[in-house]
């Protein structure tokens, strides 16, 4: 067993926490306040290649591993989740999506600009009645000669409007449930592809997420990925490792909020002492510290299946469903340890705590990586 991690691994760690630290920190506050798209530094992750870091440099990638994406997203959460859900979004269910599942001409035209960072991308798997219940699609897509005609509503779509490039799962054959869903590349600006107002959100409020609508939407059938009735299955595959990523997410919060109540922790003084020397404050830190190495522990392993070819639905669900735990509860006691200051705005874990929730309800809720886990330890 070996826990040390490559030269590779630590600098592209490295080149992230600085990044995260001079780019991210200055005016995350200001963009959580005014729900503002980072977009300058949406750029810039694209100019360092956080953006397509999975997919092969032969497609504009940077062809690293799983492990390396973690560290990355683990980094930028630890400032900026709103940014993190965008890099998580564009590698691990857009990108790799596309290079894993697309044909030749569909990576040529769609994901070397993604990868690149040129432009971003989007996964609209979720509808009004369609959430965890995943296989109720109601959204259509109806063969008309060369083309689909697509109809229905997707809701919560991180990337709603920034986004030029949709991958979306419609039904074909109902009458074949699951198995008669597709799934689709859509362009932005398609004749009858409309974008719903912006979701008004508790946290992670830099990302955009909204509905889109779909009325009529003509796409043309080179467009579907895969062959007729895989969208389903191209949908959980993603999102399988689409869960890696959030719990690298999750960690990062936690590991975000951790380090700043150990440090105000340390200067804060109460009762003629830095509170840190009152055991219950310094409990709470070791407490903390435990489940978050325990969570790491979780990522990484689950990061490192999917590095070596091993199957990952089960150690990505639980890294999944243990991360965002730590993340919510780490995040509460470092609002805790600030005291007062810890419910107002520039001492950063306030915002921490709302964007933790997060990390239990998308990608799948914790209830259903219970299922997902509770499925493969039984076999069912
Ligand atoms: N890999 C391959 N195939 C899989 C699979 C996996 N990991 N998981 C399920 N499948 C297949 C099954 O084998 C089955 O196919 P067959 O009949 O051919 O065997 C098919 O999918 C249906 O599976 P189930 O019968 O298990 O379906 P179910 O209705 O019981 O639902 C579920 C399973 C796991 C609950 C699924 O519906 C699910 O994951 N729901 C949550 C949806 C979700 O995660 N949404 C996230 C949206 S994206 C997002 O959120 C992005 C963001 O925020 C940033
Ligand atoms: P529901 O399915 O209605 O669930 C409600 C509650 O019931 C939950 O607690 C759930 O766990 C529980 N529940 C449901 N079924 C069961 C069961 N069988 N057993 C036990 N408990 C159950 N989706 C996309 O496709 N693309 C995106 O980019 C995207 N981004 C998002 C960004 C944000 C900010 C948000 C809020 C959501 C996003 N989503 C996205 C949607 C997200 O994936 C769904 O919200 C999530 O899968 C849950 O679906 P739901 O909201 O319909 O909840």
């Amino acid at each position: 067993m070996d826990f040390k991690f490559t030269e590779e691994q630590l600098l592209i760690q490295e080149a992230a926490r600085d990044f995260a630290k001079t780019e991210l920190l200055p005016g995350v506050i200001e963009r959580d306040e005014k729900q503002e798209f980072p977009k300058e530094q949406v750029k810039r992750m694209g100019e360092l290649g956080f953006l397509g870091m999975m997919t092969s440099e032969q497609y504009g990638g940077s062809g690293m591993d799983t492990v390396s994406y973690a560290l990355v997203m683990e980094e930028i959460s630890k400032v900026d989740a709103s940014c993190s859900v965008i890099v998580s979004v564009n590698n691990s269910l857009v990108c790799w999506g596309l290079e894993k599942f697309g044909n030749e001409e569909q990576k040529q035209k769609y994901l070397t600009p993604l990868a690149k960072g040129e432009i971003i991308g989007a996964f609209c798997l979720s509808e009004p009645e369609a959430g965890s219940d995943a296989t109720s699609q109601k959204t259509t897509a109806i063969e008309h000669g060369d083309h689909y005609i697509i109809n229905g509503t997707k809701n919560w779509i991180t990337n709603g409007s920034t986004a030029d490039v949709y991958l979306v799962i419609a039904q074909t054959h109902p009458e074949l449930k699951h198995k008669g869903i597709n799934a689709f590349i859509l362009e932005k600006g398609m004749a009858g592809f409309e974008i719903g107002p912006k979701e008004q959100k508790l946290g992670i409020r830099g990302s955009d997420t909204h509905s889109l609508i779909f009325n009529d939407v003509k796409v043309p059938k080179e467009n579907r990925i895969g062959d007729d009735g895989f969208g389903f299955k191209f949908a959980m595959k993603t999102l399988a490792g689409g869960r890696i990523g959030i719990a690298a997410q999750a960690l990062g919060i936690a590991s975000g909020a951790y380090e700043l109540a150990r440090e105000y922790s340390k200067v804060r003084k109460s009762f003629g002492t830095e509170i840190c020397n009152h055991q219950a404050i310094a409990f709470k830190l070791a407490d903390m510290h435990t489940q978050i190495e325990a969570a790491r522990h979780l990522v990484l392993k689950a990061a490192w299946d999917k590095d070596q070819g091993n199957n990952y639905d089960l150690s990505g669900a639980m890294a999944k469903l243990y991360a965002s735990q730590v993340a919510m509860d780490t995040a509460i006691e470092a609002v805790q340890i600030h005291g007062g200051n810890g419910y107002v705005k520039e001492y950063h874990v306030e915002r921490l705590m709302r964007d933790a929730k997060i990390t239990q309800i998308y990608e799948g809720t914790s209830e259903i990586q219970k299922i997902v886990i509770s499925r493969a330890l039984l076999n069912k």
